[in-house]
């Protein structure tokens, strides 16, 4: 690998490191979550990040991992982007957490930016910490907007796991155990715009959708879809709210997937990479006239942390980054690479790899077995690339890693992916 982590970041006898990683485990297993650590054991991930720069993580083994997860996408500038770090320790020094009664500059600066940025008449910002509290606010400024309470959103769509954004996902396993949710939501069909004008009401204030599906297996819709249902939209005086948090700020080879087909919604959720995978924050854009819902009372919605300075600072250096440098091709050119590379390896296996899908550097890998994909993301891990399943799709591994992935590296993950699918078949082969 050419990217090689801070040397000097973990000196330790490999005895005492052992211990070390064991120590850590067993504060999982006891105090966090048992059933989590068993299940990243299993895929192969049993040591402890210490250290990560690029699209390279180390462990404290000293071992390297190319970093093909991304932690879900937030990774977009890679680990440690020399300016958001930059920016960040020079905002630590000032003011780190905002008093919240006196005005904030990077807080300013930063929903500038994202007016500039975004498409269409999106112009007016509400900061908060994560994606899914950035889609509960996106659903109750909806509502106070247009006076409705109900919502159209897609089948095994991931909104998050707060109760609303639960309530608009789509995975049963992750909302039986929390009924009764929200009520109010219709689920249709991903890529079909006449199931979405079939399920519109009086009642709906908006719908709801990822511009390209993340967590339901990296699902693409048809061409023309995105567009038919904002004019859908537009036709029936309801609001379309775009989660553009997996797919926002360069990932899929345009700064907003909606871009793909010139679709400009009234609300959209961005959240993970908005804070160069340095600092959290999420946020929603939504247009003047929407904003105007929340004159009456300013402080209908709030969030201590939210556009708090820090993440700011982090926010307005990523945007700069994100332009300057020229991230949407990037994201493009290294998609079209890895792409190809794992359509070779699923032409050499179509009896375990089903599709390859994706645009950008977000792309999926479909097989025919849920277990097999376990078995591949071990077998990745074995081979010291991070990958993981897509939440609402267990038989799809995501490849998403940092967009600034060299040839060389992209080279790395397919001879390692075209290993763990050979070493897979062969092992369910001899069961
Ligand atoms: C499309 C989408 N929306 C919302 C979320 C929730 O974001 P968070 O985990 O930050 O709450 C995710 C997380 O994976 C996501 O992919």
């Amino acid at each position: 690998m050419n990217q090689r982590v801070n040397e000097a970041v973990w000196e330790m006898p490999e005895q005492s490191v052992a211990s070390y990683v064991q120590a850590v485990m067993e504060c999982y297993r006891q105090h966090i979550n048992p059933s989590l650590a068993a299940l990243m054991q299993f895929m192969g991930f049993d040591s402890v990040e210490v250290a990560a720069e690029g699209c390279v993580v180390r462990d404290a083994h000293g071992r390297e991992f190319l970093d093909c997860l991304g932690g879900f996408g937030v990774m977009t500038l890679g680990h440690r982007h020399p300016r958001v770090v930059a920016a960040v320790k020079e905002q630590l020094d000032k003011v780190p957490l905002s008093s919240r009664v006196l005005f904030n500059e990077p807080q300013a600066r930063l929903a500038e930016r994202l007016a500039q940025v975004t498409p269409g008449a999106l112009q007016c910002c509400f900061f908060c910490n994560s994606g899914a509290e950035a889609i509960e606010g996106a659903l109750k400024i909806a509502r106070l907007a247009t006076g409705r309470t109900h919502f159209v959103a897609a089948q095994n769509a991931f909104h998050g796991k707060t109760l609303g954004a639960l309530s608009a996902s789509g995975r049963a396993v992750y909302k039986q155990p929390f009924q009764p949710l929200v009520p109010g939501f219709t689920h249709v069909p991903f890529g079909d715009a006449q199931a979405i004008a079939d399920a519109l009401t009086e009642d709906t204030a908006a719908v709801l959708l990822e511009p390209i599906q993340g967590e339901a297996g990296v699902i693409v819709p048809p061409d023309g879809y995105l567009r038919e249902v904002e004019s859908l939209c537009r036709q029936r005086g309801v609001l379309l709210i775009a989660d553009e948090i997996q797919t926002g700020l360069a990932r899929t080879g345009k700064m907003f997937a909606v871009e793909h087909e010139g679709v400009c919604p009234d609300l959209m959720c961005l959240a993970k990479a908005l804070g160069g995978g340095v600092m959290p924050i999420g946020a929603i854009v939504g247009t003047a006239d929407i904003w105007k819902c929340l004159e009456p009372n300013p402080l209908l919605h709030s969030s201590t942390f939210g556009g708090n300075p820090l993440a700011c600072a982090a926010g307005v250096a990523t945007l700069e980054v994100l332009t300057t440098e020229n991230f949407p091709e990037k994201a493009a050119t290294r998609g079209a690479q890895l792409m190809n590379a794992l359509q070779a390896v699923q032409s050499d296996f179509p009896d375990a790899i089903a599709a390859v899908r994706g645009k950008g550097l977000l792309i999926g890998v479909e097989f025919t077995d849920e277990d097999i994909a376990g078995l591949v993301i071990a077998g990745l891990a074995q081979r010291h690339i991070i990958a993981a399943y897509t939440l609402n799709n267990p038989k799809v591994i995501r490849f998403e890693p940092p967009l600034l992935i060299t040839e060389e590296q992209i080279a790395t993950v397919a001879a390692a992916f075209r290993e763990a699918v050979q070493q897979t078949m062969a092992l369910v082969a001899d069961l």
